[in-house]
């Protein structure tokens, strides 16, 4: 049923939860997954060159994030991608999701309380909101 998996993966707990499930299933299913990173881009960076010393930070911290991905797929029969992209963490993993014809996103739970989230909104809640294909949060 489901093909195409795509885990967003940020390296904190909730989310290594969610890939280490994620792989799971994906394992049982027989699925391809798509790991995504997204990290922000400054919002108050002067100049290009400080847009992109950043950016190149958050690549550095990103592919070391993945790097867990690597641990975890060693030795299981798995098509894996991992991807780092720039931006608001559910625009992109709503774009990304529609771009590469997903059909299941696996998400982490919030560490947050309703009420928090309620007010500030979280990742896990836009994207299940406004998500083209089916969602999954682990927990
Ligand atoms: N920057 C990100 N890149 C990839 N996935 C993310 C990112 N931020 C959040 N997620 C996904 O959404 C899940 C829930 O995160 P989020 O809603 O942001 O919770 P919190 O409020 O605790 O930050 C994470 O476990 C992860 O699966
Ligand atoms: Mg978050």
């Amino acid at each position: 049923m489901f093909k195409k998996i795509l885990i967003g993966y940020d390296g904190y707990e909730g989310s290594l939860l969610a890939l280490e499930k994620g792989l799971h299933l994906a394992e049982e299913l027989k699925a391809e997954v798509i790991v995504l990173s997204v990290a922000s881009i400054p919002e108050y960076a002067e100049t290009v060159s400080e847009v992109e010393e950043a950016k190149e930070q958050a690549r550095k911290y990103y592919a070391d994030v993945l790097s867990d991905v690597e641990r975890l797929v060693k030795g299981k029969d798995l098509k894996v991608q991992t991807l780092i992209r720039f931006g608001k963490p559910a625009e992109v993993i709503l774009h990304t999701a529609e771009e590469m014809g997903i059909d299941l996103i696996i998400l982490g739970p919030s560490k947050y309380s309703y009420l928090r989230r309620r007010i500030l909104g979280s990742t896990a809640d836009k994207v299940v909101e406004r998500a083209h294909c089916s969602v999954l949060i682990m927990k």
